[in-house]
């Protein structure tokens, strides 16, 4: 079965500049394609662009951040200039967005309930007070709130993490997106809430038939949810594949390294294996590839430490940024076990 592209992201180049007006690139000619209805999550260590590249997309970058470079296009139009009239009223419709911190989402001082119903209201439906009461209960009610009617009355801050959460869920799929944008959407909760907004958003997607970009620095997170996923380092992409190649053969060190640590994590043997030291700084990335300090690859030569390893196809579907994509799957075998 094909499906139609609904989001494609081609060499998207993000930067800003130093404290001496040198340009800096956060993200670094990044390129993907989300399908209608797929979940494509993208994982990496903190810092790694996940949150830039998403935010470029929906034309909400920070301050001091551009685009330097690059093409997005949503089904098919031109979204890096589009106009920000344009661009919100995509982000209200059809690009939904469930952020890390509901609170980002949920203004302190309004009640829940009217918050939900004035983003329905905002985004196209007109509909009268009793009736934006009336339909953001059962938005409430259909993300799992209980009591939702007399809940929705409530304050942002009478509700509980994972309650607000569910808020934020319920006005991202209030109007049936394409795309839901969640960046990471648990890593602020409980463990225990964690695995109940993930069923949820499911559910939801289920629900509505959107495709999902979920930003996870939790690889454990993706086993069960993603179709496609996308292993950014440094500012850049250096795996991508389907869940189980991914799994099943890394092509990168940095992906062995990731699943050794999960796959290690609660093992029997007590080791716990952890990638050596930290990712660079993006204005002190290394020359080569930008994971050569850290790269316990056996075959690791000179050659990694001066030129910069492109993207290249291992298997249908399946990129790897490495010079010794080939040895890596002996790796993996070898720190898991
Ligand atoms: N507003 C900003 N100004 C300058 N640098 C930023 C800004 N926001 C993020 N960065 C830097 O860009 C890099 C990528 O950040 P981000 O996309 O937030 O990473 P991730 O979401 O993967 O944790 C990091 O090095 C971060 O410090
Ligand atoms: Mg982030």
């Amino acid at each position: 079965m094909t499906r139609e592209v609904l989001l494609r992201v081609d060499d998207l180049v993000v930067g800003t500049r130093d404290g001496e007006g040198r340009e800096v690139r956060l993200v670094d000619g990044v390129s993907f394609e989300i399908a209608e209805g797929e979940v494509l999550c993208v994982v990496g260590e903190s810092g790694s662009g996940k949150s830039l590249t998403m935010a470029a997309v929906l034309g909400l970058l920070p301050t001091g951040v551009e685009v330097l470079s690059g093409r997005v296009e949503y089904r098919g139009e031109d979204l890096l200039g589009a106009s920000e009239r344009r661009l919100r009223e995509l982000r209200g419709r059809r690009l939904a967005m469930i952020f890390q911190d509901p609170m980002t989402a949920l203004n302190p001082v309004k009640r829940v309930g009217a918050q939900i119903a004035r983003a329905v209201r905002l985004h196209g439906d007109r509909m009268t007070r009793a009736e934006g009461d009336r339909r953001a209960a059962e938005l409430l009610a259909s993300v799992g709130v209980p009591d939702a009617a007399a809940r929705a009355r409530a304050y942002p801050h009478q509700w509980s993490g994972g309650m607000r959460q569910r808020a934020v869920i319920a006005a991202a799929i209030a109007h049936d997106p394409d795309l839901l944008v969640a960046d990471e959407p648990t890593t602020a909760l409980d463990v225990t809430i964690q695995a109940q907004i993930m069923e949820l958003l499911a559910e939801a997607r289920q629900r509505t038939g959107a495709a999902m970009a979920l930003i996870t620095h939790d690889l454990g997170l993706v086993a069960q949810t993603a179709d496609r996923i996308v292993i950014m380092y440094s500012g850049r992409i250096v795996e991508s594949g389907s869940v189980w190649e991914l799994f099943d053969t890394p092509r990168h060190p940095y992906t062995a390294g990731l699943l050794a640590s999960l796959l290690t994590a609660e093992s029997a043997s007590g080791r716990a294996y952890a990638i050596p030291g930290s990712p660079p700084q993006p204005a002190a990335r290394p020359a080569g590839c930008p994971f050569a300090p850290r790269c316990e690859l056996p075959t690791k030569s000179e050659r990694c430490r001066t030129d910069v390893p492109a993207l290249r196809a291992m298997a249908p579907g399946h990129t790897s940024a490495c010079h010794h994509a080939d040895s890596v799957s002996s790796f993996a075998q070898e720190v898991t076990r």
